[in-house]
């Protein structure tokens, strides 16, 4: 794998072409907007860090798709980003539209790309990144869970006074306030993190992630960009190395905890092919039923997708 295309060169593009750029694992990446010279501009600051901090990956800026030629990871964060009130929802009727013409105007030029959406609503744009795309499902997925399981387990060390790096865990289900980590499936080095908490703190710190993103809205005016960065350049990373790490990633289910025809988050495994598994836990029916519910929120934004006809 030699080459990833970044779209969109804001605060959460620019930062993954960063963040790619200093593991040093591709060729090149090309970061591309619809704002003149921007990327242009963010690309060569990257580029001029290059000998300062030790790697060897160009990264170049433009503003046209034809530079974008045979890419073989495509990361898409073209759109707009929430404002203080807004939720990820309200972002659809401008975004969705962005994210197909993007979708298009990549695949005329990458026969076969893998594609990471980070846009949001992230669930209901990433369904519109495999609608326009018309790529085998298991190369089109979207970032959120590496996010979200962050954000909780950073709160989690933080509260055990940990380090972060110890904290395991799993979270699934929509980029939304119903998305459902699972305290079951969390540990402290191999210990239950029941076992290290008690259970009103523990249920506090759930709630805080779910409203993990909204909390940095109201601090800064608009959404996150440094995790949120980091976590589409690990995506890459498993991609690209072929490590077949697990991750919660935003991918189309066919049946897998009784839901199909959606996309939603779970945890899978991330190969050079992209999707390489779907793994299905045994969730208990607290867990289930929390599962479900997120998954009628993600439907709920995808009537209104669907309202939109975008084709
Ligand atoms: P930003 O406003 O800083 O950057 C967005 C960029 O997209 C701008 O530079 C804009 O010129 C560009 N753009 C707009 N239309 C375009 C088009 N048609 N083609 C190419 N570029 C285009 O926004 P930010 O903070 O980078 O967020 C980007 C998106 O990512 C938002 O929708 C945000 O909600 C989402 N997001 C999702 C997260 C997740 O966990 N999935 C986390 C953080 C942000
Ligand atoms: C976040 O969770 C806004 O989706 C973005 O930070």
């Amino acid at each position: 794998m030699s080459k990833v295309t970044v779209v969109g060169a804001g605060n959460v593009g620019a930062t993954v072409a960063n963040v790619l750029a200093h593991k040093d694992i591709v060729k090149e990446v090309v970061l591309l907007d619809i704002r003149g010279d921007f990327a242009k501009g963010k690309a060569l600051d990257t580029w001029e860090q290059a000998p300062i901090d030790y790697y060897s990956t160009m990264v170049r800026g433009t503003d046209n798709y034809k530079d974008t030629k045979n890419s073989d990871i495509v990361v898409i964060t073209a759109g707009i980003p929430r404002k203080p009130g807004m939720s990820r929802d309200d972002l659809i009727s401008t975004n969705a539209k962005i994210v197909a013409s993007v979708t298009k105007s990549i695949m005329k030029y990458s026969k076969k790309p893998i594609i990471i959406v980070v846009s949001n609503p992230l669930d209901v744009m990433t369904y519109a990144a495999w609608k326009a795309s018309g790529l085998d499902a298991s190369r089109v997925m979207g970032m959120a869970g590496i996010l979200d399981t962050a954000r909780y387990r950073a709160f989690l060390a933080e509260e055990l006074n940990v380090s972060p790096k110890d904290l395991q865990a799993v979270l699934m289900g929509g980029h939304g306030d119903t998305m459902v980590p699972l305290p079951r499936y969390t540990t402290v080095a191999g210990i239950p993190v029941t076992e290290m908490i008690d259970k009103d703190k523990l249920k506090a710190i759930v709630e805080r992630t779910k409203k993990g993103g909204g909390e940095l809205v109201k601090l800064m005016g608009t959404s996150a960009w440094y995790a949120p960065g980091a976590a589409a350049a690990q995506m890459v990373e498993s991609i690209v190395k072929d490590d077949n790490r697990i991750f919660p990633c935003c991918v189309r289910l066919t049946g897998e905890y009784g839901l199909k025809d959606i996309f939603l988050g779970v945890p899978v495994k991330l190969g050079k092919d992209g999707i390489t598994q779907k793994l299905e836990l045994k969730l208990n029916k607290t867990e289930m039923k929390g599962l479900h519910k997120s998954a009628d929120a993600v439907r709920n934004v995808m009537k209104t997708f669907e309202k939109m006809k975008i084709s």
